[in-house]
């Protein structure tokens, strides 16, 4: 299967829509992915994230709204969808009681590759993808993280130029983690394109060109993960020797970041969010609190994680 250009979206959807009885798994989700870039799909359980991949997989239909994957419409040409597509779902698909590499000749057979061509296929990604010692081992001695990695990899057999990832590392430790994160850099080097679901916005900040935030079925903010911080500002800390000097303290923090800054008297510790664009540089800061006469033990700051924008951005909704 060709890739697509990179001045192509991949992925493309206006006002997609699903509802189940009462709930709105997807309310309105409007997407443009350009092909060989990494998207993430990030929100709390619930959100609409495999709703949403669902649709675009053409395993349920759209209530309103339309999408296109790899050029075809999902309505129109499910078929054609499908096959420009690799989807490794939200629970390992792979067989536990044949080996990885009989679990990629099988799937290579189903794709209609005659028997050594799905043989050669498979020896090839268990090489490139780290598991070629562990191929003739029956997947029920795998590890978690070999077994996604293998059910990742059982979606390239095809060479699909788009690829639909749902929460692949999820119950993953740090080092399976990073493998998969590996695997998933690898395919956008070779021109592919990610679509993948979290609940970790590390891996969204670490792997995704672009990170929409969904909650409740809609899209909240998207952009790239540096813009989404660069949106909420630095957070400072301050640790006073004396909890007394708590509020010399917080005046300084609020002049210096126009932000509004909360104190914790228990560990003498007051913090605030600096306003967006506003730029907080540690000797002033420091400086700040001497002409203050605040004796402070401790000054962090901390430019904002994604973890920062996603409270932000569901703190600003609870209180809307
Ligand atoms: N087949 C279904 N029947 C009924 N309700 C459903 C169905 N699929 C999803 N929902 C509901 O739609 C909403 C969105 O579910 P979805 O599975 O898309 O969320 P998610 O973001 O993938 O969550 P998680 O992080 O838990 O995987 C939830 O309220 C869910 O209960
Ligand atoms: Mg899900």
């Amino acid at each position: 299967m060709s890739q697509l250009s990179g001045d192509q979206l991949a992925v493309s959807a206006q006002g997609l829509g699903k509802s189940f009885g009462g709930t709105t798994a997807l309310d309105g989700l409007d997407l443009a992915v350009p092909a060989g870039t990494v998207y993430g799909l990030l929100g709390p359980n619930g959100a609409g994230k495999t709703t949403a991949i669902r649709l675009l997989a053409t395993l349920t239909a759209p209530d309103t709204g339309w999408a296109r994957v790899a050029g075809f419409d999902v309505a129109r040409e499910p078929e054609r969808v499908r096959r420009s597509i690799g989807l490794a779902g939200q629970h390992a698909a792979v067989d536990e009681g044949i080996t990885g590499r009989e679990n990629l000749t099988l799937v290579g057979r189903f794709h209609h590759l005659g028997a050594r061509e799905a043989r050669r296929r498979a020896d090839e990604l268990l090489e490139r993808f780290g598991l070629a010692a562990a191929g003739d081992r029956l997947v029920r001695g795998y590890s978690g993280g070999m077994r996604r990695r293998l059910d990742l990899v059982a979606c390239l057999v095809t060479r699909p130029p788009v690829l639909f990832l749902d929460e692949p590392t999820t119950g993953l430790d740090p080092r399976s983690r990073g493998e998969i994160w590996d695997a998933v850099r690898e395919l956008t080097a070779g021109g592919s394109t990610v679509l993948l679901t979290t609940q970790y916005l590390e891996e969204a900040d670490r792997l995704a060109d672009t990170v929409m935030v969904l909650d409740h079925g809609r899209a909240i903010a998207d952009g790239p993960p540096g813009r989404l911080k660069a949106a909420i500002g630095t957070r400072v800390q301050v640790v006073v020797d004396d909890a007394g000097q708590l509020p010399a303290a917080a005046g300084v923090l609020a002049a210096v970041t126009g932000g509004e800054p909360v104190s914790d008297r228990d560990r003498r510790q007051v913090e605030a969010l600096s306003l967006p664009g506003r730029e907080v540089l540690l000797p002033a800061l420091v400086r700040a609190l001497d002409a203050a006469g605040v004796a402070a033990r401790d000054v962090a700051l901390r430019t904002p994680s994604l973890d920062d924008v996603f409270l932000a951005l569901t703190a600003e909704r609870q209180a809307a």
